[in-house]
Protein backbone atom coordinates (compact mmCIF):
# COMPACT_ATOMS: atom_id res chain seq x y z
CA UNK A 1 0.00 0.00 0.00
CA UNK A 2 2.11 3.14 -1.17
CA UNK A 3 1.60 6.21 1.01
CA UNK A 4 -1.44 7.94 -1.19
CA UNK A 5 -3.86 4.96 -0.04
CA UNK A 6 -2.57 5.58 3.18
CA UNK A 7 -3.93 8.92 3.90
CA UNK A 8 -7.13 8.35 1.88
CA UNK A 9 -7.65 5.74 4.37
CA UNK A 10 -6.54 8.26 7.32
CA UNK A 11 -9.08 10.16 6.22
CA UNK A 12 -12.06 7.53 5.29
CA UNK A 13 -11.91 6.39 9.10
CA UNK A 14 -9.65 3.77 10.75
CA UNK A 15 -12.13 1.28 10.16
CA UNK A 16 -11.12 0.79 7.26
CA UNK A 17 -7.38 -0.24 8.14
CA UNK A 18 -6.25 -3.69 7.41
CA UNK A 19 -5.11 -5.66 10.84
CA UNK A 20 -1.68 -4.58 9.76
CA UNK A 21 -2.13 -1.18 9.75
CA UNK A 22 -3.73 -0.82 12.91
CA UNK A 23 -0.93 -3.08 14.16
CA UNK A 24 1.35 0.35 13.17
CA UNK A 25 -0.89 2.96 14.63
CA UNK A 26 -1.80 1.57 17.74
CA UNK A 27 2.30 0.92 17.91
CA UNK A 28 2.55 4.66 16.90
CA UNK A 29 0.15 5.81 19.55
CA UNK A 30 1.95 3.52 22.16
CA UNK A 31 5.23 5.17 21.13
CA UNK A 32 3.93 8.56 21.04
CA UNK A 33 2.23 7.86 24.50
CA UNK A 34 5.51 7.17 25.93
CA UNK A 35 7.60 9.82 24.22
CA UNK A 36 5.00 12.54 25.29
CA UNK A 37 3.98 11.26 28.96
CA UNK A 38 0.62 12.96 29.71
CA UNK A 39 -1.36 13.90 26.94
CA UNK A 40 -2.48 17.47 26.50
CA UNK A 41 -6.28 15.95 25.48
CA UNK A 42 -6.05 14.02 28.90
CA UNK A 43 -5.07 16.91 30.40
CA UNK A 44 -7.71 19.36 28.62
CA UNK A 45 -10.53 16.64 28.65
CA UNK A 46 -10.59 17.77 24.65
CA UNK A 47 -9.69 16.55 22.02
CA UNK A 48 -6.17 16.86 20.80
CA UNK A 49 -5.92 15.85 16.81
CA UNK A 50 -2.09 16.74 16.89
CA UNK A 51 -1.74 13.31 19.35
CA UNK A 52 -3.40 11.16 17.37
CA UNK A 53 -0.80 8.71 15.71
CA UNK A 54 -0.09 9.22 12.29
CA UNK A 55 1.05 7.01 9.27
CA UNK A 56 4.89 6.39 8.76
CA UNK A 57 5.24 8.99 6.10
CA UNK A 58 9.51 9.08 6.38
CA UNK A 59 11.91 6.17 7.28
CA UNK A 60 12.78 7.72 10.63
CA UNK A 61 8.73 7.70 11.60
CA UNK A 62 9.26 3.96 11.76
CA UNK A 63 12.02 4.26 14.28
CA UNK A 64 9.75 4.98 17.70
CA UNK A 65 7.05 2.59 15.95
CA UNK A 66 9.77 -0.16 16.41
CA UNK A 67 11.11 0.79 19.53
CA UNK A 68 7.16 0.53 20.99
CA UNK A 69 7.20 -3.11 19.91
CA UNK A 70 10.17 -4.55 20.68
CA UNK A 71 12.87 -5.35 23.80
CA UNK A 72 15.21 -2.55 24.73
CA UNK A 73 18.19 -5.05 23.87
CA UNK A 74 16.49 -6.10 20.78
CA UNK A 75 15.88 -2.68 19.18
CA UNK A 76 19.51 -1.01 20.46
CA UNK A 77 21.16 -4.56 18.53
CA UNK A 78 19.07 -3.09 15.51
CA UNK A 79 19.73 0.49 16.06
CA UNK A 80 22.99 0.97 17.36
CA UNK A 81 26.75 1.42 16.14
CA UNK A 82 29.93 0.35 17.17
CA UNK A 83 31.87 2.25 20.10
CA UNK A 84 31.62 5.50 19.61
CA UNK A 85 29.02 5.57 16.84
CA UNK A 86 31.14 8.29 15.33
CA UNK A 87 30.92 5.95 11.92
CA UNK A 88 27.35 5.46 12.36
CA UNK A 89 26.37 9.13 12.83
CA UNK A 90 28.52 10.19 9.39
CA UNK A 91 26.97 7.59 7.21
CA UNK A 92 23.67 9.51 7.88
CA UNK A 93 25.64 13.17 8.15
CA UNK A 94 27.52 12.97 5.21
CA UNK A 95 24.10 12.63 3.09
CA UNK A 96 23.14 15.88 4.58
CA UNK A 97 26.72 17.57 3.80
CA UNK A 98 25.93 16.44 0.12
CA UNK A 99 24.29 19.59 -1.99
CA UNK A 100 22.08 18.91 -4.71
CA UNK A 101 21.75 21.91 -7.58
CA UNK A 102 19.01 20.88 -10.06
CA UNK A 103 18.38 22.66 -13.30
CA UNK A 104 14.99 24.22 -13.75
CA UNK A 105 13.16 24.27 -17.05
CA UNK A 106 13.90 20.54 -17.90
CA UNK A 107 10.18 19.64 -18.31
CA UNK A 108 10.52 16.18 -16.64
CA UNK A 109 6.78 14.99 -16.11
CA UNK A 110 7.30 11.46 -15.00
CA UNK A 111 10.19 9.17 -14.47
CA UNK A 112 11.26 5.48 -14.64
CA UNK A 113 12.71 4.31 -11.64
CA UNK A 114 13.48 1.17 -13.22
CA UNK A 115 16.72 -0.76 -13.52
CA UNK A 116 18.77 -3.48 -13.80
CA UNK A 117 21.38 -5.10 -11.29
CA UNK A 118 23.70 -7.79 -12.46
CA UNK A 119 21.29 -8.51 -15.54
CA UNK A 120 18.16 -8.67 -13.08
CA UNK A 121 15.57 -6.16 -13.57
CA UNK A 122 14.33 -4.17 -10.23
CA UNK A 123 11.44 -2.04 -10.58
CA UNK A 124 13.33 0.67 -8.39
CA UNK A 125 17.39 1.27 -7.48
CA UNK A 126 16.53 0.18 -3.78
CA UNK A 127 17.48 -3.92 -2.58
CA UNK A 128 16.71 -4.87 0.57
CA UNK A 129 20.19 -5.44 2.82
CA UNK A 130 21.37 -8.92 4.38
CA UNK A 131 20.15 -8.58 8.15
CA UNK A 132 20.71 -11.33 10.76
CA UNK A 133 18.40 -12.09 13.48
CA UNK A 134 15.14 -10.78 11.38
CA UNK A 135 13.22 -13.29 13.27
CA UNK A 136 13.82 -11.74 16.46
CA UNK A 137 12.26 -8.38 15.47
CA UNK A 138 8.86 -10.14 14.06
CA UNK A 139 7.51 -13.42 13.96
CA UNK A 140 7.45 -13.61 10.01
CA UNK A 141 11.51 -12.44 10.03
CA UNK A 142 13.27 -12.84 6.23
CA UNK A 143 9.95 -14.35 4.87
CA UNK A 144 8.23 -11.42 5.47
CA UNK A 145 11.02 -9.18 3.84
CA UNK A 146 11.07 -11.56 1.00
CA UNK A 147 7.53 -11.13 0.40
CA UNK A 148 8.09 -7.72 0.73
CA UNK A 149 10.74 -6.99 -1.73
CA UNK A 150 8.86 -9.54 -3.87
CA UNK A 151 5.77 -7.18 -4.10
CA UNK A 152 7.81 -3.31 -4.54
CA UNK A 153 9.51 -5.57 -8.11
CA UNK A 154 13.27 -5.32 -6.36
CA UNK A 155 15.58 -7.96 -4.59
CA UNK A 156 15.86 -9.36 -1.34
CA UNK A 157 19.61 -10.12 -0.12
CA UNK A 158 18.96 -12.67 2.59
CA UNK A 159 21.50 -13.04 5.29
CA UNK A 160 22.96 -16.52 6.41
CA UNK A 161 22.14 -15.47 10.06
CA UNK A 162 18.54 -14.45 8.97
CA UNK A 163 16.91 -16.83 11.38
CA UNK A 164 15.22 -19.10 8.55
CA UNK A 165 16.95 -21.55 6.44
CA UNK A 166 17.66 -20.71 2.59
CA UNK A 167 14.45 -23.24 1.30
CA UNK A 168 12.31 -21.49 4.22
CA UNK A 169 13.44 -17.64 2.52
CA UNK A 170 13.25 -19.20 -1.16
CA UNK A 171 9.78 -20.90 -0.66
CA UNK A 172 8.21 -17.65 0.52
CA UNK A 173 7.62 -15.58 -2.50
CA UNK A 174 8.79 -15.59 -5.77
CA UNK A 175 10.48 -12.34 -6.50
CA UNK A 176 14.49 -12.35 -7.08
CA UNK A 177 16.89 -13.09 -4.08
CA UNK A 178 20.57 -13.11 -3.42
CA UNK A 179 22.15 -14.99 -0.81
CA UNK A 180 24.72 -13.33 1.62
CA UNK A 181 27.54 -15.84 2.61
CA UNK A 182 29.01 -15.18 6.11
CA UNK A 183 31.38 -18.05 5.80
CA UNK A 184 31.05 -21.35 7.84
CA UNK A 185 34.79 -22.44 8.95
CA UNK A 186 34.04 -25.80 7.84
CA UNK A 187 34.50 -25.63 3.85
CA UNK A 188 32.57 -28.60 3.30
CA UNK A 189 29.67 -26.94 4.73
CA UNK A 190 30.35 -23.48 3.11
CA UNK A 191 30.49 -26.01 -0.03
CA UNK A 192 26.65 -27.21 0.89
CA UNK A 193 25.33 -23.55 1.46
CA UNK A 194 26.33 -22.83 -1.59
CA UNK A 195 24.66 -25.50 -3.49
CA UNK A 196 21.69 -25.06 -1.17
CA UNK A 197 21.45 -21.57 -2.47
CA UNK A 198 22.00 -22.31 -6.14
CA UNK A 199 19.57 -25.16 -6.09
CA UNK A 200 16.60 -22.87 -4.16
CA UNK A 201 17.20 -20.35 -6.72
CA UNK A 202 19.13 -17.48 -5.55
CA UNK A 203 21.02 -15.10 -8.29
CA UNK A 204 23.58 -14.18 -6.70
CA UNK A 205 26.24 -14.69 -3.49
CA UNK A 206 27.01 -11.46 -1.52
CA UNK A 207 30.33 -12.24 0.54
CA UNK A 208 30.70 -9.70 3.27
CA UNK A 209 34.00 -8.95 3.90
CA UNK A 210 34.30 -6.73 7.08
CA UNK A 211 33.33 -8.98 10.05
CA UNK A 212 33.73 -8.97 13.71
CA UNK A 213 31.29 -6.87 15.49
CA UNK A 214 31.67 -4.99 18.67
CA UNK A 215 28.88 -2.89 20.23
CA UNK A 216 28.80 -1.45 23.49
CA UNK A 217 24.89 -1.26 23.39
CA UNK A 218 25.00 -5.25 22.94
CA UNK A 219 27.45 -5.87 25.81
CA UNK A 220 25.36 -3.60 27.98
CA UNK A 221 21.99 -5.44 27.47
CA UNK A 222 23.84 -8.69 27.47
CA UNK A 223 21.61 -8.70 24.03
CA UNK A 224 21.91 -12.25 22.59
CA UNK A 225 19.72 -14.79 20.67
CA UNK A 226 17.11 -16.64 22.50
CA UNK A 227 18.37 -20.95 22.46
CA UNK A 228 15.87 -21.67 20.39
CA UNK A 229 16.77 -19.40 17.57
CA UNK A 230 20.43 -20.24 17.88
CA UNK A 231 19.84 -23.97 17.59
CA UNK A 232 18.09 -23.17 14.32
CA UNK A 233 20.51 -20.78 12.83
CA UNK A 234 23.12 -23.52 13.37
CA UNK A 235 21.08 -26.71 11.98
CA UNK A 236 19.92 -24.40 9.38
CA UNK A 237 22.78 -23.71 8.37
CA UNK A 238 23.84 -27.70 8.43
CA UNK A 239 25.19 -28.45 11.98
CA UNK A 240 23.34 -31.70 12.54
CA UNK A 241 25.64 -32.24 15.75
CA UNK A 242 24.03 -30.07 17.87
CA UNK A 243 20.83 -30.24 19.45
CA UNK A 244 18.41 -29.68 22.21
CA UNK A 245 20.47 -31.48 24.99
CA UNK A 246 23.14 -28.80 24.42
CA UNK A 247 23.29 -26.05 26.97
CA UNK A 248 22.74 -22.97 25.89
CA UNK A 249 26.67 -21.91 26.60
CA UNK A 250 27.68 -25.14 24.66
CA UNK A 251 25.41 -24.02 21.80
CA UNK A 252 27.08 -20.45 22.19
CA UNK A 253 30.93 -21.91 22.37
CA UNK A 254 30.11 -23.56 19.12
CA UNK A 255 29.02 -21.23 17.39
CA UNK A 256 32.02 -18.70 18.40
CA UNK A 257 33.68 -21.61 16.24
CA UNK A 258 32.07 -21.93 13.20
CA UNK A 259 32.68 -18.91 11.21
CA UNK A 260 35.78 -17.48 9.32
CA UNK A 261 36.01 -14.62 10.92
CA UNK A 262 38.71 -13.41 8.27
CA UNK A 263 38.74 -13.87 4.52
CA UNK A 264 41.71 -14.13 2.48
CA UNK A 265 42.38 -14.39 -1.67
CA UNK A 266 42.14 -17.99 -1.51
CA UNK A 267 38.48 -18.12 -0.62
CA UNK A 268 37.65 -15.88 -3.43
CA UNK A 269 39.44 -18.48 -5.75
CA UNK A 270 37.90 -21.44 -4.27
CA UNK A 271 34.42 -19.86 -4.44
CA UNK A 272 35.04 -18.92 -7.83
CA UNK A 273 35.75 -22.28 -9.26
CA UNK A 274 32.54 -23.58 -6.96
CA UNK A 275 29.99 -21.79 -8.26
CA UNK A 276 29.00 -19.84 -11.53
CA UNK A 277 26.30 -17.60 -9.47
CA UNK A 278 28.12 -14.06 -9.82
CA UNK A 279 29.90 -13.00 -6.85
CA UNK A 280 29.40 -9.71 -5.11
CA UNK A 281 32.24 -8.61 -1.85
CA UNK A 282 30.18 -6.53 0.41
CA UNK A 283 32.21 -4.01 2.38
CA UNK A 284 34.53 -1.92 -0.14
CA UNK A 285 35.70 1.20 1.13
CA UNK A 286 39.19 1.71 -0.65
CA UNK A 287 40.12 1.52 -4.19
CA UNK A 288 42.75 -1.15 -3.60
CA UNK A 289 40.56 -3.24 -2.50
CA UNK A 290 38.47 -2.68 -6.09
CA UNK A 291 41.73 -3.80 -7.51
CA UNK A 292 41.67 -7.15 -5.93
CA UNK A 293 38.08 -7.79 -7.00
CA UNK A 294 38.73 -7.13 -10.31
CA UNK A 295 41.30 -9.07 -10.14
CA UNK A 296 39.74 -11.92 -8.08
CA UNK A 297 36.96 -11.48 -11.34
CA UNK A 298 34.21 -11.02 -8.95
CA UNK A 299 30.64 -9.40 -10.77
CA UNK A 300 30.35 -6.76 -8.49
CA UNK A 301 30.87 -5.13 -5.14
CA UNK A 302 28.99 -3.18 -2.23
CA UNK A 303 30.78 -0.32 -0.79
CA UNK A 304 29.73 -0.42 2.49
CA UNK A 305 31.30 0.27 6.37
CA UNK A 306 28.20 -2.08 7.55
CA UNK A 307 25.90 1.09 8.52
CA UNK A 308 28.86 2.08 10.84
CA UNK A 309 28.64 -1.73 12.83
CA UNK A 310 32.41 -2.95 12.06
CA UNK A 311 35.01 -0.74 12.85
CA UNK A 312 34.41 2.34 14.64
CA UNK A 313 36.10 5.97 12.97
CA UNK A 314 36.04 4.23 9.00
CA UNK A 315 34.47 6.87 6.84
CA UNK A 316 31.10 7.25 5.94
CA UNK A 317 30.18 5.24 2.82
CA UNK A 318 29.37 7.88 0.68
CA UNK A 319 32.23 9.84 0.77
CA UNK A 320 33.75 6.97 -0.41
CA UNK A 321 31.96 5.96 -3.42
CA UNK A 322 33.63 8.79 -6.02
CA UNK A 323 37.02 7.20 -5.30
CA UNK A 324 35.45 3.29 -5.51
CA UNK A 325 33.50 3.83 -9.03
CA UNK A 326 36.55 6.01 -10.44
CA UNK A 327 38.55 2.74 -9.95
CA UNK A 328 35.80 0.24 -10.80
CA UNK A 329 36.02 2.24 -13.98
CA UNK A 330 32.66 0.49 -15.27
CA UNK A 331 34.91 -3.37 -15.32
CA UNK A 332 32.42 -4.65 -11.94
CA UNK A 333 29.16 -2.80 -10.82
CA UNK A 334 28.88 -1.25 -7.59
CA UNK A 335 26.00 -1.12 -5.27
CA UNK A 336 26.14 0.91 -2.12
CA UNK A 337 24.80 0.90 1.97
CA UNK A 338 24.86 2.70 4.79
CA UNK A 339 23.19 5.95 6.15
CA UNK A 340 20.75 5.69 3.46
CA UNK A 341 17.09 7.00 4.82
CA UNK A 342 15.89 9.29 2.16
CA UNK A 343 14.88 8.74 -1.49
CA UNK A 344 17.37 11.94 -1.87
CA UNK A 345 20.39 10.17 -0.37
CA UNK A 346 19.55 7.41 -3.35
CA UNK A 347 19.67 10.11 -6.00
CA UNK A 348 23.12 11.16 -4.35
CA UNK A 349 24.06 7.78 -4.57
CA UNK A 350 23.22 7.01 -7.96
CA UNK A 351 24.83 10.57 -8.69
CA UNK A 352 28.00 9.67 -7.32
CA UNK A 353 27.98 6.09 -9.81
CA UNK A 354 26.17 3.32 -7.60
CA UNK A 355 24.11 1.37 -9.90
CA UNK A 356 21.66 0.40 -6.52
CA UNK A 357 21.61 0.63 -2.69
CA UNK A 358 20.24 -1.82 0.00
CA UNK A 359 19.04 -0.62 3.21
CA UNK A 360 19.46 -1.99 6.73
CA UNK A 361 18.14 -0.62 9.43
CA UNK A 362 14.72 0.89 7.16
CA UNK A 363 14.48 -2.86 6.43
CA UNK A 364 14.74 -3.85 10.32
CA UNK A 365 12.72 -0.78 11.74
CA UNK A 366 9.72 -1.18 9.55
CA UNK A 367 9.72 -5.14 9.98
CA UNK A 368 9.12 -4.53 13.86
CA UNK A 369 7.01 -1.98 13.18
CA UNK A 370 4.99 -4.04 11.01
CA UNK A 371 6.00 -6.99 9.28
CA UNK A 372 5.91 -7.55 5.88
CA UNK A 373 3.16 -4.41 5.76
CA UNK A 374 5.75 -2.57 7.16
CA UNK A 375 8.80 -3.55 4.94
CA UNK A 376 6.05 -2.71 1.94
CA UNK A 377 5.45 1.03 3.21
CA UNK A 378 9.10 1.64 3.91
CA UNK A 379 10.11 0.68 0.15
CA UNK A 380 7.15 2.57 -0.84
CA UNK A 381 7.85 5.81 1.12
CA UNK A 382 11.38 5.58 -0.53
CA UNK A 383 10.18 5.08 -3.87
CA UNK A 384 7.50 8.18 -3.66
CA UNK A 385 10.79 10.29 -2.86
CA UNK A 386 13.20 9.65 -5.09
CA UNK A 387 10.48 9.91 -7.52
CA UNK A 388 10.02 13.29 -6.42
CA UNK A 389 13.41 13.93 -6.03
CA UNK A 390 13.97 12.29 -9.36
CA UNK A 391 11.43 14.38 -11.21
CA UNK A 392 12.55 17.52 -9.51
CA UNK A 393 16.22 17.02 -10.56
CA UNK A 394 14.76 16.84 -14.30
CA UNK A 395 15.59 12.49 -14.61
CA UNK A 396 13.54 10.93 -16.40
CA UNK A 397 15.41 7.39 -15.79
CA UNK A 398 17.78 6.26 -13.60
CA UNK A 399 20.14 6.07 -16.59
CA UNK A 400 19.92 9.81 -16.53
CA UNK A 401 21.22 10.62 -13.37
CA UNK A 402 24.89 11.57 -13.27
CA UNK A 403 27.01 14.24 -11.49
CA UNK A 404 25.87 17.10 -12.75
CA UNK A 405 23.59 17.42 -10.09
CA UNK A 406 25.95 17.88 -7.59
CA UNK A 407 27.55 21.11 -6.16
CA UNK A 408 31.34 21.26 -6.58
CA UNK A 409 33.43 21.44 -3.47
CA UNK A 410 33.66 24.99 -4.58
CA UNK A 411 30.35 26.24 -5.43
CA UNK A 412 29.20 24.53 -1.57
C1 LIG B 1 20.43 -5.49 12.68
C2 LIG B 1 21.41 -5.60 11.57
C3 LIG B 1 21.93 -6.84 11.24
C4 LIG B 1 22.80 -6.98 10.15
N1 LIG B 1 23.22 -8.21 9.78
C5 LIG B 1 23.99 -8.35 8.67
C6 LIG B 1 24.33 -9.64 8.19
O1 LIG B 1 23.91 -10.66 8.72
N2 LIG B 1 25.12 -9.71 7.09
C7 LIG B 1 25.59 -8.59 6.45
O2 LIG B 1 26.32 -8.69 5.46
N3 LIG B 1 25.26 -7.36 6.87
C8 LIG B 1 24.46 -7.21 7.95
N4 LIG B 1 24.09 -5.97 8.37
C9 LIG B 1 24.59 -4.79 7.63
C10 LIG B 1 23.64 -4.43 6.49
O3 LIG B 1 23.65 -5.40 5.48
C11 LIG B 1 24.03 -3.10 5.86
O4 LIG B 1 25.37 -3.15 5.45
C12 LIG B 1 23.86 -1.91 6.79
O5 LIG B 1 22.77 -2.09 7.65
C13 LIG B 1 23.65 -0.66 5.96
O6 LIG B 1 23.50 0.47 6.77
P1 LIG B 1 22.08 1.08 7.20
O7 LIG B 1 21.62 0.25 8.37
O8 LIG B 1 22.43 2.47 7.57
O9 LIG B 1 21.16 0.98 6.00
C14 LIG B 1 23.20 -5.82 9.43
C15 LIG B 1 22.66 -4.58 9.77
C16 LIG B 1 21.78 -4.46 10.82
C17 LIG B 1 21.17 -3.11 11.12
Amino acid sequence: MDRRTFSQLLAFGAGMFSAAHVEINAAAADASAEGAGKSEAAESGTANHNAWPASPVTISDFIPLAKAKLPKATFEYISSGSEDEVTLRDNVEAFRRIRILPPLLHGVQRTDLSTTVLGQKVSMPILLAPVAALRMFHPEGGRASARAAASAGTICVTSTSVGNSIEEIAAAGSGPKWFQLYVPSDRELARKLVKRAEAAGYKALVVTVDLGERKDADLRNRFSLPKDMLLKHLRDIGHTKVSERNTYDELVAFNAKAWDVSLSVDFFQWLRRETKLPIILKGVLTKEAVQQSIDLKLDGIVVSNHGGRRLDGMPASIDMLKEVVEAADGKLEVLFDSGVRRGGDVLKALALGAKAVLIGRPQAWSLAAGGETGVKLALEILRDELTNSMISSGFATVDDVDASLLMSAAQA
